[in-house]
């Protein structure tokens, strides 16, 4: 029987996140919205990850305005968007009563699909966001973050997605951030959590093509059954971003996995895109060097983002040919650690401390304050047993927190509010945008203010790349 296969966009997300330090601006997004709507998506994702601090801090546009324009052109075409947690789209804990206000906001303004995602996968960081999706009827796709080791075995992943599935999860999305699943791997992966996942609950993969292997891990998900992939419009499909989308609807037309999106329906698109690229290109965002394959992935198992991480914070120190002695140190803490995923903010905390390791002539001499709090359970739990050793050196006789860490954090939505001066907010959501990025909401008030009065600042010349989710 026929099983058609379903296909979010990540062209105005994740796409250009990925290759262009999320630099994409509305307006060139608008001239191609209503022909996006007609294309058939599953969802375009849009909104969310780093899309939110890139408005306010480069772009001077208000990420909620954002939101709500997009909304007003996808009329059929759900609009998905990636929250980390109890971070939201921040990098500390927030309370409660925040996350449920920012989910219940981001409802309200146009998001239905709500990608949500804990970097040490605990689903306890999860829950509260979990709960205000379903509570404000979004469709609630919690992921699970892939990553290789002795305690991340298929049946520690399929466990984990039947534990989300039973927390409410409408969909189980396979987030491969960093590219490190392999196409048999995903194969088998699928093919099992489709075994004991309920008949109506999707697996949704996303990957990237860093190191090569996208299209394949894609093509293997589907043939075991997966339901709906990511992918990036050409222009900006491939590479550090997601495997393009026109050759999977070519591979799969006339396959039982078929689309049903039409090709040449993507061609007006393509080709406005394919300007945006250059745009982007010519102000210095997008290099061609994120479209090369890029191998340390597949051999050092560490993400890309992360290796060049390493390598600039050995060159700041004049110590670049310790590079080698770094990355052999890197899944040595990982594993004193407990073995967390290597994405932010562990992948900076795991990166960091294996540097101090090696600089240093002697393991955690120095160590760092979030290399604590990890041990600390200040994170979350962590996936595997750190060890012994190790803890009782950083942590000593201090407390280890085994309960939810959000659970330490008094409502704060209020305190916020009040901090905030009256005169900036001219709507409830501009309390989550300061809540969220602080100072950076200020500036970004202020420019607003000033631009009311009719001066524009330009800050999309800014080069500094945002952080990568
Ligand atoms: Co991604």
């Amino acid at each position: 029987m026929a099983r058609k296969v379903l296909i979010t966009d990540t062209i105005l997300r994740d796409a250009h996140q990925s290759q262009a330090a999320t630099r994409m601006r509305l307006d060139e997004m608008l001239p191609v919205l209503d022909q996006l709507d007609e294309i058939g998506y599953y969802s375009l994702e849009a909104w969310g990850g780093a899309t939110f601090d890139s408005c306010m801090r480069y772009l001077n546009e208000d990420p909620w305005e954002r939101l709500r324009i997009l909304k007003k052109h996808l009329k059929k075409t759900p609009i998905q968007m990636l929250l980390r947690g109890q971070n939201l789209l921040g990098y500390k804990h927030y309370a409660d009563d925040v996350v449920e206000k920012f989910v219940e906001a981001s409802i309200r303004n146009g998001v239905s699909i709500v990608r949500v995602f804990d970097a040490l996968n605990d689903p306890r960081n999860m829950e509260t966001a979990m709960k205000a999706i379903k509570k404000y009827g979004g469709v609630c796709e919690a992921a699970i973050c892939y990553t290789t080791s002795p305690v991340h075995t298929t049946e520690y992943f399929v466990k984990l997605a039947k534990q989300l599935e039973d927390m409410g999860a409408d969909n189980i999305c396979i987030k491969d951030m960093a590219n490190i699943l392999l196409p048999y791997t995903a194969y088998d992966l699928v093919k099992k959590m489709k075994a004991v996942l309920k008949p109506e609950t999707k697996i949704h993969l996303h990957t990237h093509n860093t190191a090569g292997t996208g299209d394949m891990i894609n093509l293997k998900a589907i043939e075991a059954g997966c339901d709906i992939v990511d992918t990036a419009l050409s222009p900006l499909g491939n590479g550090t971003s997601q495997p393009a989308t026109e050759p999977l609807i070519a591979t799969l037309k006339g396959t039982e996995y078929d689309t049903g999106i039409d090709i040449n329906k993507l061609l007006p698109i393509t080709e406005h895109f394919r300007t945006v690229a250059e745009r982007l290109t010519k102000d210095g965002f997008l290099s061609p060097k994120v479209l090369k394959v890029d191998i340390n992935t597949l051999v050092y198992q560490v993400p890309g983002g992360m290796l060049s991480n390493l390598i600039s914070q050995l060159k700041q120190q004049n110590k670049s040919d310790k590079l080698i002695e770094v990355l052999q140190e890197v899944p040595r803490v990982r594993k004193d650690f407990g073995y967390p995923s290597l994405v932010t903010p562990t992948s900076q905390i795991v990166g960091t401390q294996a540097v101090l390791n090696v600089l240093n002539g002697e393991r955690y001499k120095m160590v760092t304050k979030e290399s604590k709090g990890l041990l600390k359970g200040e994170y979350g739990k962590l996936p595997g047993t750190p060890d012994a050793e190790v803890v009782k050196k950083i942590v000593g006789n201090e407390q280890i927190i085994t309960h939810r860490p959000a659970d330490d954090i008094a409502p704060e939505y209020e305190k916020y509010r009040s901090e905030l001066d009256p005169n900036f907010i001219t709507q409830e959501e501009d309390v989550l945008s300061y809540a969220l990025f602080n100072q950076v909401a200020i500036n970004f008030f202020k420019n607003r203010m000033a631009k009311e009065k009719g001066v524009d600042k330009d800050l999309a010349s800014s080069k500094d790349r945002v952080y990568p989710v």
